[in-house]
């Protein structure tokens, strides 16, 4: 087994439903005792062949009794085994969501979202089967096989012993051997599925592939895996005829062999022909039960491994988000103190390099700076996406790690560079940023941003689905409902990142109106490689590699030669 943590950890899970799932184990014994009382029962039947008519109707009566009750068994067994299973892995999903989603960004920096996503997909229906079906089954085939071997011993003894070197022998060759089967023909798959990525490669570049002629050199890589594939299907097939013989063989073999030498001991008088028949029904049972367990043991440790996969997410350390108010709130002066800063995938790259500089409440603030040179990082800090390494940055006098993150974030209201809108309407979309806005509000604000227009020329206004399921808006337009979103949350800092960059003059000019008067009663900051865009910005820092090079008004800026200057030049002179 791999991790007893794993289990345990697991078992919490089913202990709130601790009497349903003992119950559902309770009828798991009592149908397993059922069915191992049915080849019993069997045997005596038979016994009474030579007995009267009425004796053969009891047994065959008390044997449609245990069907019946057997049935019932397993009915209730199913039913409170899927009831417990189903709660606890919704409680297993819900956690491992909740524990994924409150994970800082530097987590999703390094991972792969498809595994991510396949944790809670794939991961917990491994464990439902298991939890449901397997688990139950395992024991089931636990009891078969102790019960079994116990019920045969008081038949007898010796035919007991060989039985048991034999038929389960058998059973257990078998099951490796059809491992290694499947092992073959997952191989023959790979190459198919290689033979076929040559057939859709060549056929995609099929014009740089007549250009450079090389057809036959094609032919003859695709021959050579047709060849291949061939070759592993013979060997497949081989090992599939063998198979099929051991089995046929084998098992019927070891059958025939119990047989014949419980038909010696009959002859010896040593037993009835009742009991022979109920002792090779239950030899066919055990060897069942013995093939069963290798199978389930082996999808037992899957789940084990995917229950590890779980909790190792549930290891990470969580941000600690609460939705509480502290209190705290921000005025909106801000100051960067000699700050340092690497992404944590790219520890020894410093983003941002001593970084100092101070934003009054009010202000307008733009950042300008090359592609690359580290302006949305610094915004990622604002919001405290990430932990700085050095420095200090704090909101009027407060060190940014004294606020509480659900504080510190409804206070900043951002128009990111890379604008995802959820896939429902445009109206869930402009309320996730306020909840509690109300219709003309929202109206209000898209009218701010230029949106209302464009939004009612769709047929269905503000319910517009959006995104993936939705209609494809553009990013312009995206960006409209972006603003008007950061203006619906009505936060003390606001930050716009090209937040116009996709927009005509036109537009863009229209929008700046309204945005010049969001601007005015809070503190904001713009990051724009448009110039124009900014020009009557209170200040503007210009940065690079990370590091503050220039500040002061356009104006300023303007009159010194430096980068500033240059850019501007060649941005004017278009
Ligand atoms: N998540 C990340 N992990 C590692 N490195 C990153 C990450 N995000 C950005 N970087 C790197 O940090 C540097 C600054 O990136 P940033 O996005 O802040 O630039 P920018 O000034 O906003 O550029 P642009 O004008 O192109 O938007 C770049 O070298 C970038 O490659
Ligand atoms: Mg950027």
């Amino acid at each position: 087994m791999k991790s007893p943590q794993a289990i345990y950890k697991l078992f919490g899970y089913i202990k709130p439903h601790k009497f349903t799932f003992l119950t559902g184990l309770f009828f798991l014994l009592l149908s397993s005792i059922a069915s191992l009382l049915f080849p019993w029962l069997v045997g005596e039947l038979v016994d009474q062949a030579n007995q009267d008519i009425s004796s053969i109707n009891k047994i065959a009566t008390l044997l449609l009794i245990l069907f019946g009750a057997q049935a019932i068994f397993s009915y209730f067994r199913i039913v409170l085994f899927v009831n417990v299973t189903a709660k606890a892995m919704a409680k297993l999903r819900s956690d491992s969501f909740s524990n994924l989603i409150k994970l800082p960004v530097e987590f999703f920096s390094n991972r792969r979202i498809g595994e991510l996503c396949s944790r809670i997909a794939s991961d917990i229906e491994i464990l439902k089967n298991t939890f449901t079906t397997d688990f139950a089954e395992f024991l089931r085939q636990i009891i078969m096989i102790i019960g079994g071997i116990a019920l045969l011993s008081i038949t007898s003894f010796k035919l007991t012993l060989f039985m048991l070197c034999t038929l389960p022998v058998i059973v257990i060759i078998a099951v490796i051997f059809g491992r290694k089967l499947r092992k073959y023909a997952k191989d023959v798959q790979n190459i198919v599925a290689e033979s076929n990525t040559i057939v859709e490669e060549t056929l995609q570049a099929i014009s740089t592939i007549k250009s450079f002629t090389s057809e036959l050199s094609e032919i003859k890589r695709y021959g050579k895996k047709a060849e291949a594939i061939a070759d592993m299907s013979i060997k497949l097939g081989k090992l599939r005829a063998i198979f099929a013989s051991f089995i046929i063989f084998g098992i019927f073999g070891s059958i025939v062999a119990v047989i014949w030498y419980g038909t010696i001991l009959i002859q010896q008088d040593n037993m009835s022909i009742g009991q022979l028949f109920s002792f090779v029904l239950y030899s066919v049972f055990i060897a069942a039960s013995v093939g069963g367990i290798a199978e389930l043991y082996a999808s037992i440790q899957k789940a084990i491994g995917a229950t590890d996969e779980l909790l190792k997410l549930q290891n990470e350390s969580p941000e600690e988000i609460s939705e509480e108010n502290t209190g705290t709130s921000i005025t909106g002066n801000i100051y960067f103190n000699q700050v340092d800063f690497s992404y944590p995938s790219r520890k020894n790259t410093k983003v941002i390099n001593n970084l100092s500089f101070e934003i009054n409440e009010g202000e307008q603030v733009a950042i300008v700076g090359l592609s690359g040179s580290g302006k949305t990082t610094i915004t990622k800090l604002l919001l405290r996406l990430y932990d700085i390494d050095n420095g200090s940055i704090t909101f009027d006098k407060q060190k940014i790690e004294n606020f509480s993150l659900h504080e510190l974030r409804k206070q900043i209201g951002i128009v990111p560079q890379d604008i995802v809108l959820f896939a429902t309407t445009i109206k869930e979309n402009l309320l996730y940023a306020n909840k509690t806005a109300s219709e003309q509000d929202i109206i209000e604000a898209a009218k701010k941003a230029n949106a209302h227009d464009f939004i009612m020329q769709f047929d269905d206004g503000y319910e517009t689905v959006v995104g993936e399921r939705g209609v494809e808006i553009s990013g312009g337009q995206r960006q409209r409902i972006a603003i008007a979103r950061a203006i619906l949350k009505n936060p003390k800092i606001l930050i716009f990142d090209e937040a116009t960059s996709s927009l005509d003059s036109k537009s863009e000019q229209l929008i700046q109106e309204s945005i010049d008067l969001l601007l005015k009663s809070r503190t904001s900051i713009i990051i724009s490689h448009r110039l124009s865009t900014i020009k009557n910005a209170d200040k503007i820092f210009v940065i690079e590699e990370g590091k503050l090079i220039q500040s002061g008004t356009h104006e300023q800026l303007m009159q010194k030669s430096g980068t500033y200057q240059k850019l501007a030049t060649l941005q004017f002179k278009e």
